[in-house]
């Protein structure tokens, strides 16, 4: 009885905390993949002429990347390209942009992030840009 009770308890606080917690998000790769090449890389290729494959990079490179948030050498950050209000600058010109324009920033990190590490040189199916 006790222990069927605790074993009860148990199963509600891990549900409680799956719900309650950050990481309850539940990263869509494919979504993050057509960002990735539809906004990303599209604007690489335009002003540099670079790829920025994820399978130029491990899994821990793209875990430090996105946490230290320096983006173009440095010289800005990479998150706001995630956001709604450039998602809105762009949109009109950008097909992408256009489709997820309503798609919560953090959702959307999370899938490009997703896509990353699953492609990254050591990830589970590496992948470039193309
Ligand atoms: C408005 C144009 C633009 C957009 C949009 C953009 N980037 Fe970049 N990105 C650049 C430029 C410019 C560089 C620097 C290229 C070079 O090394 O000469 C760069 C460089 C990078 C690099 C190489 C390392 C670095 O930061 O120098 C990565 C990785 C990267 N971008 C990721 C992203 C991701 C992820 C997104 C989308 C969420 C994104 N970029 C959106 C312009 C853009």
């Amino acid at each position: 009885m006790t222990r069927k009770l605790s074993l009860t308890v148990l199963a509600a606080l891990l549900g409680a905390t799956a719900m309650g917690s950050a990481q309850a998000y539940d990263a869509d790769w494919k979504r993050g993949r057509v960002y990735y090449r539809q906004v990303c890389t599209s604007c690489h290729m335009a002003q540099v002429s670079k790829q920025f494959g994820p399978n130029e990079k491990t899994k821990a490179d793209w875990a430090a990347y996105l946490t230290a948030d320096k983006h173009n050498k440095g010289k800005d950050s990479v998150k706001q390209y995630y956001s709604k209000a450039y998602r809105a600058s762009i949109k009109a010109t950008n097909k992408a942009a256009e489709k997820f324009a309503e798609v919560a920033d953090q959702e959307l990190m999370d899938d490009v992030k997703a896509f990353m590490i699953r492609s990254a040189k050591d990830g589970d199916a590496p992948a470039s840009c193309s």
